[in-house]
């Protein structure tokens, strides 16, 4: 039976791509049934469009994001959105918003998320720039899964990866994405070959 993903975005969408260039090439044990975001003009949603998966999009207006009502409407609409799509899994790639609880209760234990250090060290917004801040030799990627608090939830794969001398946010974090599209879809393909493990986070 198949593995449904849906992928949620916010900007480049170059991880997204990767699981889209491994399902075009047969190295992916799953489907991207759609891509969805709370950005209406980002990149990542382009990219989908182009590979011809469908798409959603909430808009998340500052404002909004402020005001705790609106925020749980969002919340909840973004939740039926994804809902629509029956997944297996989510997979947070490069989707900036932390989901709130109206969104969590329905998803709890199927939500993953890439992000660019080796947490529990620099969680947050700019993790590759607070490892270059921090003087860092090395920092790398990690793939967990999604809890109610920041970065915190329970890690599925790491990788490290070097800081080099002239290394400053846009080469360090490139270097990080090339780790981090590998293991994507790496664990997309182990988490599809146990099917129906659903974890308790
Ligand atoms: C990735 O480095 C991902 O880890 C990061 O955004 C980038 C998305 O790149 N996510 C976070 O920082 C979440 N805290 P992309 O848009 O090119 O796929």
């Amino acid at each position: 039976m198949n593995y449904r993903v849906v992928v949620l975005v916010s900007g480049a969408g170059t991880l997204l791509q990767a699981l889209l260039d491994a399902e075009r090439d047969g190295r992916l044990q799953a489907s991207v049934v759609a891509v969805g975001s709370e950005m209406p003009d980002c990149a990542g949603l382009e990219r989908a469009r182009t590979a011809g998966v469908p798409t959603f999009c909430v808009p998340m207006p500052v404002l909004l994001a402020r005001d705790s009502a609106a925020r749980a409407a969002w919340d909840e609409q973004f939740a039926r959105a994804v809902e629509r799509y029956d997944p297996d899994l989510i997979v947070l790639a490069g989707f900036m918003k932390l989901l709130g609880q109206p969104f969590m209760s329905g998803f709890r234990g199927r939500i993953i998320n890439s992000h660019p250090a080796l947490l529990p060290a620099f969680p947050g917004a700019h993790a590759v720039r607070d490892a270059l801040a921090a003087g860092a030799k090395s920092t790398g990627a990690t793939i967990f899964w999604v809890d109610d608090g920041v970065d915190s939830g329970a890690i599925i794969a790491q990788h490290e990866v070097p800081i080099v001398a002239d290394d400053d946010e846009a080469t360090l974090h490139e270097r990080i994405k090339v780790a981090e599209r590998d293991m994507l879809v790496h664990t997309v393909n182990d988490l599809a070959a146990n099917r129906g493990k659903v974890i308790d986070v």
